[in-house]
């Protein structure tokens, strides 16, 4: 299938020869709607420059299929975690498998986790011990946690607050929209923010979060998918399926909204990606076609 043209942002500089490269930090690879066709949709993630790509799990299983997917895919990630919407359903033994997953090469953070309120599937108690056990787990390995939150800004720093005492805590809170005051206490804990499809949405409710787009700081910033949901502009409504190509659409929009050039943007956001996930130096200047098989245990 013939890569997708996507529209690229006005302000690139023409002396460059090399286009800007990208780090999806968060797609759901595993995820069922990829199953049909994932090689072409990987294909046409590096057409598009987004040359690596962080896959969380869900929960054990999609863990499970993550890990292997690190494995065996150049440029592909893993994080490990059981999300807290399907925290209600998770077995001690399901625990003990994303603990031994952790420890595996191509495993570069903990999650996802985190606190929802939106669909409240699994008791808040529940979600409250399994997002303090993640983050445990993440400071044991001295692994960044991948944070999910929906309508519970103020529980999730609160909880954050606890875990920073026994320890540092790093990681990312993906697909962030909420307010900047939010963001501004995320970062002052040592987060990073990481931004979606959301960004890219008109509507009034999202203007707060335009201006934490705006606002967060160069050093902790962070871009996504989120895939295989929230279908960027001006795509949203017309396919169902959004993939990491569409980080383009994302970072043209953000690119826009903080008045930055698109290779300020991607300088950026990879070495952010490349420090916060420990990914190899080598993931920022170079393709994967230049770049030898990672090897073997590598992480
Ligand atoms: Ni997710």
């Amino acid at each position: 299938m013939a890569p997708k043209k996507l529209p690229t942002a006005g302000q690139e500089s023409s002396a460059t020869t090399v286009p800007p490269s990208w780090i999806d930090t968060h797609c759901h690879l595993d995820d069922q709607a990829f199953a049909a066709d994932l090689v072409e949709v990987i294909q046409r993630a590096r057409s598009a420059g987004v040359h690596w790509m962080i896959c969380p799990g869900t929960s054990a299983a999609s863990s499970q299929a993550v890990v292997q997917l690190a494995q065996s895919q150049p440029g592909l990630y893993a994080a490990v975690g059981i999300h807290p919407n399907a925290a209600f359903e998770a077995s001690p033994l399901d625990w003990e498998q994303i603990c031994r997953l952790a420890r595996q090469p191509g495993v570069v953070a903990i999650g996802e986790t985190g606190l929802d309120r939106y669909r409240d599937f699994t008791p808040w108690e529940v979600q409250l011990e399994f997002l303090h056990r993640h983050v445990r787990l993440a400071q044991d390995l001295e692994l960044p946690v991948i944070l999910h939150c929906r309508e519970a800004e103020e529980e999730l720093l609160t909880a954050l607050h606890q875990a920073a005492d026994r320890g540092p805590v790093r990681g990312v809170w993906h697909a962030f929209s909420a307010d900047l005051e939010a963001a501004y206490e995320a970062t002052e804990l040592g987060l990073y923010i990481s931004f979606a499809g959301s960004a890219t949405y008109t509507n009034k409710k999202f203007e707060l979060l335009r201006e934490a787009v705006v606002c967060t700081p160069d050093d902790r910033l962070l871009l996504e998918t989120d895939s295989p949901y929230l279908v960027p502009e001006p795509l949203r409504g017309k396919q169902q399926r959004n993939e990491p190509a569409h980080l383009l659409l994302v970072a043209q929009r953000v690119a826009e909204l903080r008045e930055q050039t698109m290779e300020h943007l991607s300088d950026i956001t990879r070495s952010n990606a490349q420090r916060l996930f420990g990914l190899p130096p080598d993931a920022a200047s170079e393709g994967p076609s230049s770049r030898p098989p990672r090897p073997e245990g590598a992480f």
